[in-house]
């Protein structure tokens, strides 16, 4: 391992919008920047040091990607995780730990992680195949979720009656009750090299029932304050015994009595934590470069309320993005627009967000809700 401590080397597997923004807040840093991905126009690709074109499931690939590196980072589960080890056990630190990684990759690891540690999770059971998820109907309504490689909603459906269980997967599998969600609440914990730990205030986030994807969300959640601290606790329980420095995103549903359950964690920077950029001290991004350079930990209060909405592909375009509506939004006091460089659109694609922040609530939803009709992703 080359160990220049003046000017740590860093790596981030996965090219897409977290590891742009990761880059973003790196520039104010003594960092020298590496990413690995198999697309060599990806949304990260310009912005760091050194471009690697390969693809981050591959043993050798990670492994000799990582090899020269002080440390490395993920901007999505779906990594090698057996490179990592190695890369571990060779001296770089690697953020999350592999073992932690290991347990969230898999949604079947990740619930059974959080039933052995007592974490409220909504109950469940697994399945082997379509088979077996036949003989549960009676475990309906309920979620299933593919155990390995879903990601954006893809890996999710929601079966409510028996006539659901055809969409399925026919592999590994948890299947879980179906909560009656009162509230989705995401939460960002940073762990620092030390251990020492410092929490974001919680984000609540509103969904596009038919694409699965975050519609907007607002930041801080309103919660009664008993709520609040159950969140709390929660999320630091998962991080606890997660037992690695990063930065992770905790999801929790809170149902109508104000219970609170885990949905899942995220390992890495995420979605969840963009308005963390305008709308907060330290971004989760910066806090993620304190944490991997072992500086001391950002400030994690609010600066203002904040909400963020994303910007998708249209229905009906696909083709290079055109945004229609883009000045009017950036004539809008307060809205911060970020788009992630994607050249191609398609229906329902992450293009970008629009994060929004001020002090009247009202005025942050109504905002929102006029930028959702001004900014479209469309083609010329
Ligand atoms: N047990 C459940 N009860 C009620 N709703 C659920 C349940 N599990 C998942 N959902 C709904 O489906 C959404 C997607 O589920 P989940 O977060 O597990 O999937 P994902 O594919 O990892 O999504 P993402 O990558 O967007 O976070 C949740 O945000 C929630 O709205
Ligand atoms: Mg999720």
């Amino acid at each position: 391992m080359q160990n220049s401590p003046l000017q740590p080397r860093v790596g981030i597997l996965g090219g897409g919008q977290l590891g742009r923004m990761l880059l973003q807040a790196a520039a104010n840093y003594p960092v020298e920047t590496f990413v690995l991905e198999n697309d060599e126009h990806c949304p990260a690709a310009h912005l760091c040091h050194h471009f690697t074109k390969g693809d981050i499931k591959d043993f050798e690939t990670v492994y000799q990607f990582g090899k020269g590196l002080d440390a490395i980072t993920i901007e999505i589960e779906s990594v090698n995780v057996e490179a990592l080890e190695k890369l571990e056990a060779e001296g770089v630190k690697v953020f999350p730990k592999p073992a932690a990684l290991r347990i969230i990759k898999n949604k079947i690891e990740q619930k059974k992680f959080y039933q052995h540690h007592q974490i409220p999770t909504s109950e469940f059971v697994i399945t082997e195949n379509k088979e077996e998820l036949k003989a549960l109907q009676s475990f309906l309504p309920a979620a299933h979720k593919i155990g390995m490689g879903g990601y954006d909603g893809r890996g999710v459906e929601l079966l409510k009656t028996a006539a659901d269980i055809e969409r399925g997967f026919d592999a590994p599998s948890v299947l879980e009750k179906l909560v009656a969600v009162h509230k989705e609440i995401a939460v960002i914990v940073a762990v620092a090299q030390n251990g020492e730990t410092t929490m974001y205030p919680p984000a609540e986030m509103v969904f596009d029932p038919v694409l699965n994807l975050l519609d907007y969300q607002v930041s801080p959640a309103e919660l009664p304050e008993k709520t609040f601290w159950k969140v709390e606790a929660i999320s630091m329980a998962v991080v606890r015994n997660l037992q690695s420095p990063g930065l992770f995103a905790v999801e929790l549903f809170v149902d109508k009595n104000g219970d609170v359950l885990v949905n899942e964690t995220a390992p890495r920077v995420h979605n969840s934590g963009h308005h963390t950029i305008e709308g907060n001290f330290s971004s989760q991004f910066d806090m993620l470069w304190r944490i991997m350079l072992n500086f001391p930990l950002g400030c994690t209060d609010a600066i203002l309320p904040s909400v963020i909405l994303n910007v998708l592909g249209e229905e009906g375009f696909s083709g290079p993005a055109y945004y229609e509506g883009l000045e009017d939004v950036l004539k809008m006091e307060n809205a911060f627009i970020h788009l992630y460089g994607k050249v191609q659109t398609k229906p329902g694609r992450k293009m970008g967000h629009v994060t929004v922040i001020g002090k009247d609530r009202a005025e942050l939803t109504y905002k929102a809700n006029r930028i959702k009709h001004l900014l479209k992703v469309k083609t010329k």
